[in-house]
């Protein structure tokens, strides 16, 4: 495994890939690597002959009260897990590697619409801009046949998958499934600022999700009704729940004669923030 931290490096170490005519799968990450993104490395090793791991903590996509700072950075620990896990290539960029005019980059993209106004566009403005911007970038520079991202991330694979078509870019938008706890918290990076008592409690917000999944199964359509349930269940346990929505597939506002739906929440547990999502297959009765 080849650890690179610039653009001449990653170039030189993907020549001799594209020589031999390899495909090559992308796995942008902001590091502190866990079992889920070792899927998704597996995943991506499926699905190509060369892997190359991103790991770029990105300043664009946090807003001014997000957890820039004290995210973990764990290079050294990420590097062993990406060459354990037989992929080729870790691009490990810093800030003036990434944004080489200067930052914040004077160019930048803008997602719009839906997707940028519900959920996570509605709580964490310019969120969006900044991953569809850095998830640009580093199309441009490793040049994909396909990219791997995490379900997890309910909404932002639905904003690369757009940005993809909008753009013309010619990548494959692969997603694996989210990984779990045995109690069913959602693996993330961002776990691991939680307090032991509110570890404890963080799988509920599973348990949340899964209550309103199985009403929606049983043939309930009363959407607001079962998520407003749902809230006030987690605001009794003590999260502060900032949405907890059931949307279509395409993060639509729901449709009685749907039968696929995504139930998507964001929660504060402490200072920490959860995310998670479930998508759930249910023909109206
Ligand atoms: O999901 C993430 O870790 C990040 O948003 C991504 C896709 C690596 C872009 O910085």
């Amino acid at each position: 495994m080849q650890l690179v931290h610039d653009t001449a490096a990653l170039d030189a170490a993907l020549r001799p890939e594209r020589v031999r005519g390899a495909r090559i799968a992308l796995v942008p990450t902001m590091g502190n690597l866990h079992e889920g993104h070792l899927s998704l490395i597996r995943r991506a090793r499926e699905l190509s002959d060369c892997v190359v791991v991103s790991v770029f903590v990105n300043p664009l996509q946090f807003g001014p009260n997000d957890d820039f700072d004290r995210y973990p950075r764990t290079l050294e620990a990420d590097a062993r897990l990406v060459a354990a896990e037989g992929a080729q290539i870790l691009f490990a960029p810093d800030v003036a590697a990434m944004y080489p005019g200067g930052y914040p980059p004077a160019t930048t993209l803008k997602v719009d619409g839906l997707l940028n106004q519900v959920l996570e566009g509605a709580f964490r403005p310019g969120h969006f801009d900044g991953v569809a911007t850095v998830v640009n970038i580093l199309f441009n520079r490793v040049r994909p046949d396909v990219a791997v991202f995490g379900q997890k991330d309910y909404q932002q694979l639905a904003v690369i998958r757009r940005m993809v078509l909008d753009l013309g870019l010619a990548v494959a938008v692969e997603s694996a499934t989210t990984l779990r706890a045995d109690d069913g918290l959602a693996l993330s990076s961002r776990n691991q600022y939680l307090k032991p008592p509110e570890r404890a409690l963080a799988p509920k917000l599973y348990e949340a999700l899964q209550a309103v999944a199985d009403g929606l199964r049983s043939g309930r359509r009363d959407f607001d009704q079962l998520c407003a349930t749902a809230r006030e269940s987690l605001e009794m346990q003590g999260f502060r729940p900032q949405y907890l929505e059931v949307r279509g597939p395409d993060l639509a506002a729901p449709a009685a004669h749907l039968s696929r739906f995504v139930v998507l929440a964001a929660a504060y547990l402490g200072s920490t923030r959860l995310i998670d999502n479930l998508i759930v297959e249910s023909v109206a009765n």
